[in-house]
């Protein structure tokens, strides 16, 4: 073939390879894997838990099909969250959880290539990295983009790359809380605390445990936390729910009726911790950059930030400006996702890039 065909033959080849090639946005978090691909937008959103089968050792169920089974397993089932704190505690299994999803997400046949960007914190250690990375090499992934979450969380909430002002992003997930301050598409300062969201569901067990002599499941303590809890005092503290579980006295199952009264200062004491976090952070800023906090506040993303009044509770206790995003669950994935009309940017920020298993090369035959 000529050296003209050649090229003609490549450009052929480049262009199929576009049409065939999957992009990605992942977001593995502690709670909730959420995966959205060019063109889609979100196709997957469910709970990043497995079910094991504790006698073979066998994977039995991936994501919501296994968070059903939570609180009511089969006896030799263990339902378990191999990501802990936004870090990989278990990597076989995160392996393993993470191809099922991807596997899940694509488009079409198993041949469709695929690139990916995922995010990670900003702390992340070089072996916790590594750990990502891999599990995406075993999802089949060609290309990999590592970014750090706070600035997916900031583009995902709106801030734009080119902004030479500075933006303010929490991002309070299930078991980490991030703070990102983000100008010009830079992360300038960032602090990450594995305290989230979950925290809240284990302070309201304990209470009820302890002050009430009632055992309650992870379901019980959601339901509560989704749809009685709030995080500012509320005008009526004795609106009321009944909530049932296990009597620990006599272990029979029982029930109490619980107040928005009494629920506040449970909830309180963990978002107290949250906001001393973020207030100690906003005192570390630079002038500059503290002055344009000063104007705009602060930003609020992931689920955590769905509780009811926390924005009221930020507002009074930073006393700044406090936004809850759009759709804040998935400004980490949105960000992520808009990465790929991005790709010089998405060169820039990627923390590190990786060619895994080259199935994203179409080998290029004469
Ligand atoms: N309506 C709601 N009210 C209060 N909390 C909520 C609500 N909806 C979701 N949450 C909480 O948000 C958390 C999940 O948020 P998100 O999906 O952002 O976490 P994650 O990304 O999996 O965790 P992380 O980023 O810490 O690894 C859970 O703790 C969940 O209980
Ligand atoms: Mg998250």
């Amino acid at each position: 073939m000529s050296a003209a065909g050649k090229i003609t033959s490549m450009m052929r080849i480049s262009s199929l390879k576009k049409l065939v090639t999957d992009s990605m946005a992942i977001d593995m978090g502690t709670a909730n894997t959420i995966i959205a691909v060019k063109g889609r937008d979100i196709v997957l959103d469910e709970p990043s838990v497995i079910a094991v089968n504790e006698l073979s050792g066998e994977i039995t169920a991936y994501g919501r099909d296994a968070h059903d089974l939570l609180g009511r397993e089969g006896r030799d089932i263990t339902v378990l969250a191999p990501l802990n704190g936004g870090v990989v505690a278990d990597f076989e299994r995160t392996k393993k959880m993470l191809a099922h999803f991807v596997r899940k997400s694509k488009s079409g046949g198993s041949q469709m290539s695929l690139q990916a960007v995922m995010s990670m914190l900003g702390d992340v250690t070089h072996v916790e990295q590594r750990a990502l990375l891999n599990a995406a090499e075993d999802a089949h992934i060609g290309r990999v983009f590592m970014m750090e979450e706070g600035l997916a969380a900031a583009f995902g909430a709106g801030v734009v790359p080119r902004d030479k002002r500075a933006s303010a992003v929490i991002d309070f997930g299930a078991g980490t809380t991030n703070i990102a301050i983000v100008a010009r598409g830079n992360v300038v300062h960032s602090r990450s605390e594995r305290i989230g969201s979950n925290e809240i569901n284990l302070a309201l067990a304990n209470h009820l445990r302890r002050h009430r002599g009632l055992q309650v499941g992870e379901e019980t303590t959601e339901t509560i936390k989704t749809t009685f809890a709030t995080g500012f005092m509320p005008d009526d503290v004795s609106k009321s729910i009944v909530v049932r579980g296990r009597d620990v006295q006599t272990g029979s199952p029982g029930a109490v009726e619980i107040t928005t009264g009494e629920i506040y200062p449970v909830v309180e004491g963990i978002i107290r911790r949250i906001a001393q976090v973020i207030s100690d952070t906003l005192t570390e800023l630079r002038p500059e950059v503290a002055s344009d906090i000063y104007d705009r506040g602060i930003i609020l993303t992931g689920g955590g930030a769905l509780l009811d009044g926390i924005d009221q509770y930020l507002r009074n206790f930073v006393n700044l400006p406090v936004t809850i995003a759009d759709e804040p669950r998935y400004a980490t994935v949105h960000g992520l996702l808009s990465m790929f009309d991005e790709p010089e940017l998405l060169e820039k920020v990627s923390r590190n890039e990786f060619h895994f298993l080259q199935n994203s090369e179409i080998p290029f035959e004469a």
